[in-house]
């Protein structure tokens, strides 16, 4: 069972910053999650939230600031450190030439960015981003039915905060290969089902022994967790 650092190592790190990436890598994680947003001039940038209020010493919306506003405040206050909100461009450079596969969850839920598809798939492409490092997920289902149709050698997974109706048959409709659940929200019996018929199932966030041993047993293709360590200390080998 491969481990993605959620936000990076958001554990020890602030979330979604180089120094959380790095760690990741230091870690030897197999992949890195990382949440997309794009700026008021259309640039990608790596940031959870809609606003900058809760992880910054700023506020207000990343679609209406610039990256070179956005680059004036500070992503690293919940640590007391100094960081900038990474672009997409700085993380594909971190992890060039390196097994690390980037899970880019696309967070288009709130905002609608029109155009990310594109200049995802454009940015891949310019930075020659081999396509197995890099797989999509979305809340947003119609970003991933778009980035499908744009890039289908690019995996997509549905992310789920709740169970849906299905799901087998919905993933084809939306060209996704992969179910990425809420580690509350699925029965063993549904993800040996999905496994069965060929989905890759990755739960997020695993915060337990308990349902890292789970879902190791299940044998799903990875599990997202927030201290990549912590993780490895507890994980069967
Ligand atoms: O991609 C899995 C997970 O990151 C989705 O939830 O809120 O942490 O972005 P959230
Ligand atoms: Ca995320």
């Amino acid at each position: 069972m491969k481990l993605f650092a959620h936000r990076g190592v958001m554990a020890h790190h602030p979330e979604n910053t180089m120094t959380a990436f790095r760690a990741a890598l230091e870690a030897q994680s197999d992949g890195i999650e990382a949440d997309v947003h794009m700026t008021k001039d259309g640039k990608l940038v790596l940031i959870h939230d809609e606003t900058i209020n809760r992880t910054t010493d700023g506020r207000g919306r990343v679609a209406d600031m610039t990256l070179s506003e956005l680059r004036g405040y500070n992503a690293g206050v919940t640590f007391a450190i100094q960081e900038q909100i990474p672009t997409l461009d700085e993380l594909i450079d971190l992890c060039r030439g390196t097994s690390m596969v980037l899970n880019l969850e696309v967070k288009t839920d709130i905002e609608r960015y029109p155009g990310i598809e594109q200049l995802l798939i454009d940015t891949i492409r310019n930075q020659r981003l081999p396509v197995g490092q890099v797989m999509f997920s979305s809340f947003n289902h119609s970003t991933l039915q778009r980035l499908n149709q744009l890039a289908p050698e690019i995996e997509c997974a549905v992310l789920l905060a709740q169970p849906l109706y299905d799901l087998v048959a919905y993933c084809k409709k939306v060209g996704a290969t992969a179910v990425h659940p809420n580690v509350l929200t699925m029965t063993d019996e549904e993800i040996l089902h999905l496994q069965d018929e060929g989905l890759s199932v990755r739960p997020y966030t695993v915060k337990t022994v308990h349902d890292l041993e789970r879902f190791s047993q299940l044998g799903v293709d990875a599990v997202f967790v927030n201290d990549i360590d912590w993780a490895k200390a507890h994980s069967t080998p």
